[in-house]
């Protein structure tokens, strides 16, 4: 149940992809995801040494024998090194399948395909899914206003990108933002979505590698508990409500320029928030699906409850 084109192509049980988080995305998270029957995909971006980023897509190969992928990330601020030089690693690690997400890759897709490495392109909006189609990538994720990570700047719900999207491609959709257990899984695939990509979800699992204290917040907070920055920089973080995003805002209504917002969303701050559990620290990205996370659980759980949920949710259709 639950096979759809998106399973086909990475050759996973469900329809159910770990989508890269910066800094979270380590082996365990990942190989946790791809064992549960789903798809983890590496942060490349947490390894400034590409040797580091090396040893830990062998680390996740030791700790999973099925598909994996690595993220791309193609947002020019938070690349550590030149794009090439990670492509290269992938294809000499033999990796098999790539998430690109931020600017297009456009560029690299003919390096990829020669290499047979499928690709996922990230977008937020349903013109970059369009474009993502057209450059050759092998399906598209479209993520809305919901999603930890990067939203687009026009503030459109999952529950409307998702349908325009399936409308405007002909590839497979993945949907993300806001995506967290076997309603909102349901509910994607209905909106003819053939998978789901999932952040926040998976910060409140046992194997992810953060600070108890953030996922008992992720299990108190409630769904107006994160907000938006960066949007007068053109790139819109979802972020908690805390100390320092709170400033950001304040500082961004008043016209601060981006060189004076930077020293309190400096990703190392953030760095220090997840590791020590002190939420005040620095920025933190995660989306609304904060407030319907209700119990930090393991990923194995987090997946089989969609699975199983969804197949009970259709018999409970079925009898309507
Ligand atoms: C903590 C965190 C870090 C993230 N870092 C990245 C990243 O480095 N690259 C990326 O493409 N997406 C990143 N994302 C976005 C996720 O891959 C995914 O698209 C998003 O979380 C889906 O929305 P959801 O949080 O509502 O499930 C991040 C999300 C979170 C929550």
């Amino acid at each position: 149940m639950f096979k759809t084109r998106i399973t086909e192509l990475f050759n996973i049980d469900y329809p159910i992809i770990g989508g890269a988080m910066h800094l979270l995305s380590r082996a365990e998270l990942v190989a946790a995801i791809s064992n549960a029957g789903g798809l983890g995909i590496l942060a490349s971006t947490t390894f400034e040494n590409p040797e580091d980023l090396r040893k830990e897509i062998q680390k996740t190969r030791k700790l999973t024998k099925k598909p994996f992928g690595v993220n791309l990330n193609l947002f020019p601020a938070m690349r550590p090194r030149p794009v090439e030089k990670d492509i290269d690693l992938f294809i000499d690690e033999g990796i098999e399948i790539v998430e690109s997400s931020g600017t297009s890759p456009e560029p690299y897709v003919p390096r990829l395909k020669e290499a047979g490495i499928k690709l996922i392109h990230k977008v937020a909006g349903v013109r970059y899914a369009k474009t993502a189609e057209r450059i050759g990538c092998d399906a598209v994720s479209i993520v809305g206003f919901e999603c930890g990570g990067h939203p687009g700047l026009d503030d459109v719900t999952t529950l409307i990108l998702v349908p325009e999207t399936v409308d405007a491609v002909k590839i497979p959709v993945c949907a993300g933002g806001g995506i967290c257990d076997s309603r909102s899984f349901l509910a994607a695939l209905s909106l003819g979505a053939e998978g789901v990509v999932m952040g926040t979800r998976f910060v409140a699992t046992r194997e992810c590698d953060v600070h108890p204290k953030i996922k008992e917040w992720i299990v108190n907070a409630k769904d107006s508990d994160t907000l938006l920055i960066g949007k007068p920089f053109k790139l819109a973080s979802r972020v908690i409500k805390n100390k320092p995003a709170l400033t950001a805002q304040e500082m961004e209504a008043k016209g601060a320029s981006l060189e004076e917002v930077l020293p309190i969303i400096s990703g190392q701050l953030g760095k220090k928030a997840w590791e020590t559990g002190d939420v005040d620290a620095g920025i933190l990205t995660l989306g609304m699906a904060v407030g319907r996370i209700g119990k930090v659980l393991t990923v194995k759980e987090v997946i089989d409850e969609i699975i199983n949920g969804a197949k009970q949710i259709l018999e409970r259709l079925k009898r309507h």
